[in-house]
């Protein structure tokens, strides 16, 4: 099921929100204005009235602190109601229920849906089954477009552009699906990308072949400390346990980068440091103090970004 395509005066009315390929440089700007806009009220009033009279409900298969916090502060901050549905263990999923049901029955209560669950292709499945927008909120080592959204924001805030960039991303690039959609999303710039991974967990074929076709140069390595002083953005990823099977290959590659101060001496001074969260050991604590860690501003931004998508797909933007 291919997304619907977004174009035009507020893009994202009613609209699934599956992939980050529904996306272009123009609904990008729209987005993040709005995002912006969202800090403003945030930051001189803490709330609005926006939202008022809708309802999100939010439907998590998979464990999460920031996408889920995160919704449900925006729509909170905008006046919204929440149906907070984590883990689905007090749910009738248990019983059985087939995620199907679980949207038609939460479409009869709420406006939007936001969903994370562990099968890739699975907010597509929940689309098709649904009168009401879907939000993927992470499938499977399928997509995660709002954690891209925020990313990419938080990108430009930092650089004050996209284009001409060097965006080195470290870790898991297999089974992440926080780098599959920024990368995806990166590519409607021109950035130059360092995929660096241990062998197993390379960049999948297919989002290689995608950077191909855009013409951008790529580079595939192991060592950060080829890349260290040649990116600008270094985005920082863990090593998911829970999607591997053997955990002797789990344990051969956990610790495999360790982003510390003594490597960040030869970063440039204008690299920032990115991780979607949360980390595990792969960026020392005594990392944080220092100004070109993104990753807590990029962490707040995540709720600027889904109080604008919200808007926009529930048609007050
Ligand atoms: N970045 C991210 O998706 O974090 P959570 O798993 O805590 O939602």
């Amino acid at each position: 099921m291919a997304p619907k395509p977004i174009k035009g005066i507020n893009p994202f009315r009613g609209q699934d929100i599956l992939s980050v390929k529904q996306f272009d440089r123009e609904n990008l700007r729209y987005l993040f204005g709005l995002a912006e806009e969202m800090r403003i009220i945030v930051e001189r009033v803490g709330h609005s009235n926006l939202l008022q009279g809708k309802v999100m409900a939010s439907l998590f298969y998979e464990p999460s602190t920031r996408t889920s916090s995160s919704f449900i502060a925006a729509m909170s901050r905008l006046g919204g109601a929440v149906i907070p549905i984590n883990e689905v263990v007090y749910s009738s999923v248990t019983k059985g229920e087939s995620l199907p049901d679980t949207v038609r029955t939460l479409e009869s209560y709420a406006d939007v849906i936001v969903l994370r669950h562990p099968e890739v292709g699975s907010a597509a499945v929940a689309a098709h089954y649904c009168e009401k927008p879907i939000i993927n909120a992470g499938d499977g080592v399928g997509e995660h477009p709002t954690q891209a959204l925020l990313d990419l924001f938080t990108i430009e805030e930092d650089h004050n552009r996209v284009d001409g960039l060097s965006v080195a991303m470290v870790g898991d690039l297999k089974y992440g699906r926080t780098v599959h959609s920024l990368t995806r999303l990166l590519s409607l710039y021109n950035v130059k990308f360092y995929f660096v991974s241990p062998e197993i967990l390379r960049m999948p074929p297919e989002l290689i072949e995608e950077v191909k076709q855009k013409g951008l140069e790529y580079e595939e390595l192991e060592d950060v400390s080829q890349v260290i002083d040649k990116a600008d953005v270094l985005y920082v990823t863990r090593v998911q346990k829970e999607r591997f099977t053997d955990l002797a290959q789990y344990d051969a590659v956990k610790d495999y980068y360790v982003i510390t101060p003594e490597i960040m001496k030869r970063a440039k001074q204008t690299m920032t440091v990115m991780h979607p969260l949360p980390r595990v050991g792969e960026i020392s604590y005594a990392v944080d103090a220092d100004p070109r860690a993104s990753y807590f501003r990029q962490m707040k931004n995540g709720m600027y970004v889904r109080m604008a998508l919200l808007t926009a797909v529930l048609g007050r933007a």
